[in-house]
């Protein structure tokens, strides 16, 4: 990895056995909490996009919603929150997605984005991919362009990645850690 993934990845803390025995925990809190972690990783993730006039950053709750919010602000964009079912107030469309056991509901406003819209999905890790998928559905669905999807942490084993790039989603990720 380069040194500023090195350097993130170092911000990163990992907690052993949790939330059940076997898995590490991959902690963006200490990340977000150390201004010049936060800083590098909110510049690295904006950086390929900003010549792109982007409309809005999509950012998936809840932890996408901290990174994407910064990064929407450094871009001038819009910001679209896509949340877990029932938060939303007004009108939603919503779509199933798998997790790793069993599935969920996310939700958008119907009116979130326009048809056309160029939007960058943000999250802060890609695991299995089942939620991002989830996003760039519903996204789809409303006639966004889904120009790309960032992550600070890839789990490249869990094969995330590959799920995204097989819908046709370009993905940027900046730490990859193996062993999960
Ligand atoms: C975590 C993480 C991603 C998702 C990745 O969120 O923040 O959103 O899992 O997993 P996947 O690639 O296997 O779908 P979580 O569902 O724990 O919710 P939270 O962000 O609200 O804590
Ligand atoms: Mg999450």
């Amino acid at each position: 990895m380069s040194d500023i993934a090195n350097s993130l990845a170092a911000s990163i803390r990992a907690i052993h056995d949790y939330p059940k025995p076997g898995i590490i925990f991959r902690d963006i809190t200490t990340l977000l909490g150390n201004a010049k972690a936060f800083r590098q990783a909110v510049d690295e993730l904006v950086r390929p996009y900003q010549s792109l006039s982007v409309d809005q950053v999509a950012g998936i709750e809840a932890r996408g919603f901290i990174l994407g919010g910064a990064m929407a602000h450094q871009l001038s964009s819009g910001f679209v929150p896509i949340r877990k079912k029932g938060k939303l107030p007004h009108q939603t469309v919503r779509m199933a997605y798998s997790l790793e056991y069993g599935t969920d509901e996310m939700e958008m406003h119907v009116d979130a984005v326009k048809p056309g819209d160029k939007v960058i999905l943000c999250d802060d890790l890609i695991a299995t991919g089942g939620t991002a998928e989830g996003a760039v559905k519903l996204l789809r669905q409303l006639g966004a362009d889904v120009v790309s999807a960032c992550f600070v942490i890839d789990l490249p084993e869990l094969g995330g990645r590959r799920k995204l790039e097989a819908l046709g989603v370009e993905v940027r990720t900046l730490v990859a850690f193996e062993g999960h």
